[in-house]
């Protein structure tokens, strides 16, 4: 059987794609109140323009590709049973071929109904904008599937379990201050090995093996090191 290999990637990942993370320097949240357009008091407050922010972001998404550490992720999946857990809305993963992604934070690409919020529907690329007078098939308002602040992590539960089954943990491209997504780390069971990769890492614990590269470069390292001889 293979083994269980979990990845979980931020927005450092993309950023060779040409998407801007949120806390670098010229970060998304430098530009735009993370509270507007980010949060659920902002979605409350003014609706309207967290509906332009998000078609701003889908529209961006269809003019980058995901690059070689997305690929290098996939290329893992010959020898590791490999799960994705990423705090991206974008869809990078899934375009390089990831075949199992949990999002986090939700996904840029969905939207749903506000009075039935089970109710998820995946826009078509040449259909994605949205406004405050969207409505779905039954009449009802929709909003950008995305867990803003303030909100509950759906899918951190399978994420924690997902984790504490690793054999080999790695985590990408995030700054760690974002929770529950940060303390994911803790569910690690002793002994397994865990990488990070991120340029300018956050500060871990020592059993943690950091890669101070850009995604691409560590990512290139550590498949030679996980290949199989
Ligand atoms: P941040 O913007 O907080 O952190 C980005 C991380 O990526 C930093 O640690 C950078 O050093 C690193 N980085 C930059 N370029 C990189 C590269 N080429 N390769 C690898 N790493 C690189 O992004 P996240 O930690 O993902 O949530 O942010 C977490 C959450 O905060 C996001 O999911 C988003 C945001 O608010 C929501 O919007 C709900």
């Amino acid at each position: 059987m293979k083994k269980k290999l979990v990845i979980s990637t931020g927005a450092g990942i993309s950023a060779e794609s040409g998407i801007t993370t949120f806390r670098d320097a010229g970060g998304l949240w430098e530009n735009y109140p993370v509270m507007d357009v980010a949060s659920a008091d902002g979605f409350a407050r003014n609706p309207a323009l967290i509906h332009e922010f998000y078609n701003a972001r889908r529209r961006q998404l269809f003019e980058v590709e995901p690059n070689a550490a997305h690929r290098a992720i996939v290329e893992l999946e010959q020898w590791y049973d490999v799960n994705v857990i990423t705090q991206n809305v974008d869809d990078l993963h899934e375009r390089a071929g990831s075949s199992s992604v949990l999002h986090l934070h939700g996904e840029l690409m969905k939207i749903r109904s506000i009075p039935h919020p089970e109710r998820i529907y995946t826009l078509d690329r040449h259909n994605c904008e949205t406004t405050v007078d969207s409505r779905d098939e039954y009449g009802d308002p929709v909003r950008p599937h995305i867990v803003f602040f303030q909100e509950a992590v759906p899918n951190i539960e399978p994420a924690i379990n997902l984790v504490s089954e690793a054999d080999i943990f790695v985590v990408i491209g995030t700054s760690l201050v974002v929770y529950p997504a940060a303390g994911l780390l803790e569910f690690v069971r002793r002994g397994v090995p865990v990488y990070y990769i991120d340029p300018h890492p956050a500060q871990v614990p020592g059993w943690v093996d950091v890669i101070p590269e850009k995604a691409s470069v560590g990512m290139a390292k550590l498949v030679k090191c996980l290949r199989p001889e």
